[in-house]
């Protein structure tokens, strides 16, 4: 089965043995991809629409995969039960996925390893599962066409953050690459656009804008 560069990023984060929950499965791709590589994964593919779980069904089906992926029709994490180790959502803006913990914060006591790939407000989504007592195990960044995604990987533990370690990623911060760069350099220009646009009122924007530019300069030309 052919997967996008971003879900096989997400599936090879997923550890050996994992039970996971994909909340938001669509087509099941990346809970196919994750018991064909490992035939100790178990999956729950749920989906909140009858329409992308319709889908699932037929993709595990046609690759004879049912006894190693249950589709759950559900919202959020009403679909979770007992023994899930790992969550995934990907997909999804990232104040969606916080609603998501926010309805049902028992599971963040029964989970060990959370993997999200959040299409915005990914600080948010950041502070939200360190203040649950979660850290930042791993992070990567992705392209697929022309975008660039950030693929975030928390376990259970506490550790403590700065403001830039929120922005950048603690992990990445450290890891860097191309990726890194080409992506900063992305929301270093989406805030200089902004700032010309702001209007003249709306002095703390500018304000935050401006501390973000100059915090991204400095770790772009600080390689
Ligand atoms: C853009 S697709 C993402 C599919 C896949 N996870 C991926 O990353 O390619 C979003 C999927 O999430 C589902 N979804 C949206 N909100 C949801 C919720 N609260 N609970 C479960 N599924 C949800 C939608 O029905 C849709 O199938």
């Amino acid at each position: 089965m052919k997967i996008n560069d971003r879900l096989k990023k997400i599936g090879d984060l997923v550890e050996a043995n994992s039970f996971c929950l994909d909340v938001g499965c669509d087509h099941a791709f990346l809970d196919i991809y994750l018991v064909q590589k490992d035939k100790n994964i178990r999956a729950v593919a749920s989906d909140v629409a009858e329409g992308p779980l319709s889908h699932a069904r037929e993709n595990i089906k046609r690759y004879h995969l049912e006894d190693k992926i249950e589709c759950r029709l559900g919202n959020g994490l009403d679909t979770y039960s007992d023994g899930i180790d790992t969550i995934i959502i990907s997909g999804m803006g990232g104040r969606s996925m916080i609603g998501i913990f926010k309805s049902h914060m028992e599971v963040l006591k029964k989970v060990d390893t959370i993997i999200l790939s959040p299409n915005n407000y990914q600080i948010d989504v950041k502070k939200f599962l360190c203040k649950h007592k979660f850290y930042l195990s791993n992070e990567e960044l992705v392209k697929e066409g022309k975008f660039i995604y950030q693929i975030l990987v928390f376990s259970k533990g506490k550790r403590k953050y700065t403001k830039k370690d929120y922005f950048f990623g603690p992990v990445l911060l450290k890891k860097k690459g191309s990726l890194f760069e080409e992506y900063y350099k992305r929301e270093l220009k989406s805030r200089e656009i902004l700032l010309q646009i702001l209007p003249k009122n709306y002095r703390w924007k500018k304000f935050l804008t401006r501390r973000e530019i100059k915090m991204i300069k400095e770790e772009i030309n600080n390689k």
